[in-house]
């Protein structure tokens, strides 16, 4: 799939402009601080619905502003063209799919679908969990509606327990009123984690293949699954064995006054030759591998989608030698359109057999200084 065109307006530091873009591979060059990773995020946020790096929605408007609008148009080989918008204003959020408003988040993501790489991907190697938990929740809610939906009823029941719980601890309430949740809580969060097992078992085999090729080393990486439920043997099964580690625990919930089961207690593990990579690979390392799950990623959803997401690659070949830049622009190259911030154009490996298409950024303004189609 491709952006065919974009239009913005007070979208973070970006001047209002409409632009008409097509297929193939696209250098955004500009200084620090000009926008680059702005208009990636715009592009994104089109995909998703909202910002990954963003706080609260209203970040993305531009200071001193009170609305943003963006507007995307999209070719879909499989699904056929698609308009999106989405606009955030005094009145809240709106989320348009050919000028028909859809109600809900999980019925806009997944209409045009988009991987970013940045350089923060290497949180999911070195950071916390949580960063582990991102990627999967990004990653599957773009391939299953269902997921988002289970996601998001687990949280409301495990907010409401939670509540319930810390009535218990203060006496508000009686012992057994926890036990309403719990049916809810295992069935929806049950879901969650199949969802993730499968999930994390396709991204493990394609993302050793990746890394293999990416790493000069050959060093074997391994991910896997690390929930906080014993995994039972089959994916139906997942239900029941939370509901099993919920009562087991629930004297213990009792006492702390919060739920102590279920898939916000997630991890991934990440091993290189059968070490610990997570907190223990060195940057290079873990860079490397976080590239190879972003790429593990995006073949996935081609697969599963018949398309290949659109590509956000932030100042990515910047941090790479000449080896893994070379490597990684002929992995790409498969992609319908791959959009690559750089602050200078030495960062970017030559890429003759590509169409290359040029944005430049200064304070905000976009230009295209030569199209794609007219690179060929
Ligand atoms: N809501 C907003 N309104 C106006 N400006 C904003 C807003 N949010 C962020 N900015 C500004 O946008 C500018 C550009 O940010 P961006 O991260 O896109 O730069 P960049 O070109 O990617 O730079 P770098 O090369 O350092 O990564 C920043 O100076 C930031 O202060
Ligand atoms: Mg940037």
């Amino acid at each position: 799939m491709y952006l065919k065109g974009i239009s913005l307006q007070n979208y973070r530091n970006l001047q209002p402009v409409s632009l008409g873009l097509g297929e193939g591979f696209w250098l955004i060059l500009g200084a620090n601080g000009q926008g680059k990773s702005n208009f990636l995020e715009a592009i994104s946020v089109l995909c998703l619905g909202k910002a990954r790096r963003a706080e609260r929605d209203r970040d993305l408007i531009r200071f001193g502003e009170d609305f943003f609008r963006l507007e995307g148009k999209f070719s879909r080989e499989e699904r056929g063209d698609l308009e999106s918008v989405v606009r955030l204003g005094p009145d809240g959020k709106e989320l348009l799919i050919f000028g028909t408003p859809v109600g809900t988040l999980a019925k806009f993501i997944g209409e045009a679908s988009c991987v970013t790489f940045s350089s923060d991907d290497v949180d999911i190697v070195l950071g916390e969990p949580t960063a582990r938990r991102q990627f999967m929740n990004e990653a599957l809610s773009q391939l299953s509606q269902g997921y988002i939906f289970d996601l998001a009823r687990y949280r409301r029941c495990r907010d409401q327990k939670n509540k319930a719980l810390k009535d218990i601890r203060e006496r508000l309430a009686p012992v057994d009123s926890v036990e309403v949740w719990d049916q809810n809580l295992a069935q929806y969060g049950g879901r969650v984690c199949a969802r993730r097992a499968r999930f994390v078992r396709q991204i493990s085999e394609l993302s050793a293949k990746i890394y293999a090729r990416l790493s000069a080393e050959a060093e074997g990486l391994q991910v896997s699954y690390e929930p906080n439920v014993s995994a039972p043997e089959e994916a139906p099964q997942w239900p029941e064995a939370m509901l099993q580690a919920i009562v087991e625990k629930r004297p213990e919930e009792i006492r702390r006054g919060m739920s102590l089961v279920g898939p916000q207690r997630d991890d991934l593990s990440i091993t290189l030759n059968g070490v610990d990579g997570r907190g223990f690979a060195s940057r290079g390392q873990a860079r490397t591998i976080a590239l190879a799950l972003r790429l593990a990623q995006a073949q996935l959803m081609r697969k599963q989608t018949g398309e290949w997401p659109i590509l956000l690659l932030d100042d990515v070949f910047a941090e790479l030698d000449e080896t893994r830049r070379a490597l990684l622009s002929e992995m790409v190259s498969e992609a319908g359109q791959v959009f690559a911030t750089a602050a200078s154009e030495g960062d970017v490996p030559a890429l003759e057999q590509r169409q290359m298409g040029l944005i430049t950024l200064r304070r905000g303004q976009i230009e295209v200084e030569k199209t794609a189609e007219a690179a060929a």
